[in-house]
């Protein structure tokens, strides 16, 4: 499969929202990466549901919504009803991640499970058949314009792994520090979604970015 390109809108210039939004619409980008943060998990707030309605309202692609929260489960029914295409929690944040992995299917979402840069890959072994994307945290989430973290590198390998050896479909994203240095690295190590805030929003032609971030081959 060809990798897919998710712009963080965390980086987009939210007095010009819709600017941003109408650029990801245009670009060859294929999901939206929204970030929810809750000052508690993470130790930032970001925004919540208002702006995503607002966001799903004008966006021509999917949702693709990291929910960095704890006590995930609190919130599922109205994440979908704001318009998440694919809800992805922490590992971190659920007591019965197996049950939230369900709950978020059964309303027809995709379901993502997030590791932070220190949990190991092998917890994933009793779920990852369950779930439809594995997200790779490769910077301490919280801020968008981090260092990319190396070791993010072997934790994709491993995970391409053990998607194989239990027969998943799962997805691998990578989000934090990903730029045009790393991007070729990742997508050879497996990864299916690359999520870019700070690289996109910063650059001069942002869609001339996503097109060669999409179009970088193994
Ligand atoms: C960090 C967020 C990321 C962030 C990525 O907590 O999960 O999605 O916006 O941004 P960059 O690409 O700037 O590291
Ligand atoms: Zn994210």
């Amino acid at each position: 499969m060809a990798h897919l390109i998710s712009p963080s809108l965390l980086s987009a210039d939210f007095g010009n929202l819709q600017r941003d939004i109408e650029m990801i619409n245009k670009s060859e980008a294929d999901w939206f990466h929204l970030d929810i943060m809750d000052g508690v998990f993470v130790p930032n707030i970001s925004f919540g549901f208002p702006v995503i309605k607002y966001i799903k309202k004008h966006a021509k692609k999917p949702l693709d919504v990291h929910l960095m929260i704890v006590d995930p489960d609190r919130y599922i029914e109205d994440f979908y009803k704001a318009g998440a295409d694919i809800l992805t929690v922490h590992f971190e944040a659920c007591n019965h991640l197996h049950r939230t992995v369900q709950n978020i299917k059964s309303k027809g979402m995709k379901a993502g499970v997030s590791l932070n840069p220190h949990t190991p890959v092998h917890l994933l072994k009793d779920i990852i058949a369950d779930v439809d994307l594995v997200l790779i945290m490769s910077v301490n989430p919280g801020f968008g314009g981090q260092k990319f973290i190396p070791n993010s590198i072997e934790k994709i390998k491993e995970l391409k792994k053990l998607i194989l050896e239990k027969n998943s479909n799962s997805l691998i994203e990578i989000d934090g520090g990903v730029d045009n240095s790393n991007a070729k690295i990742l997508i050879d190590a497996g990864c299916d979604v690359l999520v870019v805030g700070n690289y996109i929003f910063s650059s001069d032609n942002q869609i001339n970015t996503i097109q060669k971030l999409k179009n970088i081959s193994k």
